[in-house]
């Protein structure tokens, strides 16, 4: 085993023969769009992006789906499969079966295998002091969610979240492989300092963010401050709140958004300093159009962090 649990990292790894390790991880979620076909894509994306997190190339899937036979048409059921389907096949990922149950609630999710070269997997642990974090993808996919839930958005911002959250990470896994990085861990259900607070407990170094720099879906802020904000934000601030200090400058909203769980977010990387502007501006070009150097890694207390203005 190279990678297990002991690091919270996104998946596991195993180490086959000296050129061959095998990736693996599973992701199960309930519907958060009323689309079934977009929510399969998104449940795929997002089981895929674990392995994209360690430097891993994506190869097979088995499907996990639990649902009501009673009250959910078989159709349904369908289009949440062909959606998976669809993402796993641009993921150049083959789903091989899966498993089904009776489940008084919809979920849907895939178990997936990656490999991997036993000395290039990059996990959450490699962080350095020095080292420039880059978000790939922005954030505000758990509070538009929550505005949509509350009847208070409008079918565009469904829209924006779910061209969000089927997008792959794939070019920037790719690239960031290319460039070397230090570490890396894609954002979801801790949200964006929690998963930094992984990497940087993990790493044994401490992490600072400048929070005007993180790049925010539209409108994320001001559904924020009018209150459409997910349970899982207060529970992820409450876990962190000993870990985290705040610039006196930053407001409770603006801090909140940080905390905002993601769904099949973007990849926040660690890589030294003298190639951070290079990789972003592969990354802008490769159009990953909202990635943004969002802070730096620093020689702190393991698991620290510092969020500026
Ligand atoms: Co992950
Ligand atoms: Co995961
Ligand atoms: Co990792």
């Amino acid at each position: 085993m190279l990678v297990g649990t002991s690091h919270a990292d996104d998946a596991g790894v195993y180490k086959l023969t000296d050129e061959l390790a095998i990736i693996q991880t599973i992701d199960i979620f309930t519907p958060l769009v009323d689309d079934p076909y977009k929510f399969g894509q998104i449940a795929a994306a997002n089981a895929i992006s674990d392995i994209y997190a360690m430097g891993g190339k994506p190869l097979t899937a088995l499907n996990f789906i639990g649902y009501p036979k009673k009250h959910l048409e078989i159709e349904t059921v369908i289009e949440i499969l062909k959606g998976g389907a669809d993402k796993a096949n641009e993921a150049g990922t083959v789903i091989l079966g899966g498993h089904s149950i009776m489940d008084p609630e919809v979920k849907y999710g895939l178990a997936v295998t990656g490999v991997v070269h036993p000395e290039k997997i990059i996990t959450n642990a490699g962080a350095q002091p020095g080292d420039k974090l880059i978000l790939t993808k922005p954030i505000g996919t758990g509070i538009l969610a929550t505005a949509i839930k509350f009847g208070k958005a409008s079918p565009e911002v469904e829209d924006m979240i779910c061209e969000c959250m089927t997008t792959l990470n794939k070019i920037p896994s790719v690239l960031m492989q290319e460039f070397g990085a230090h570490a890396c861990t894609d954002i979801t259900g801790y949200g964006l300092l929690g998963h930094a607070h992984e990497m940087a407990a993990a790493s044994s170094v401490s992490i600072e963010i400048q929070s005007s720099k993180v790049p925010l879906l539209k409108d994320t802020q001001e559904y924020c401050i009018k209150g459409n904000i997910p349970g899982g934000a207060y529970t992820n601030k409450e876990y962190l709140d000993d870990k985290v200090s705040f610039d006196s400058s930053i407001t409770e909203s603006e801090q909140l958004v940080l905390y905002d769980p993601q769904t099949s977010g973007g990849l926040l990387i660690s890589i030294h300093r003298d190639k951070a502007e290079e990789l972003l501006s592969r990354l802008l070009k490769e159009e990953v159009q909202d990635a943004s150097i969002i802070g730096e890694v620093t020689a702190g207390a393991a698991g620290q962090m510092v969020v500026r203005k």
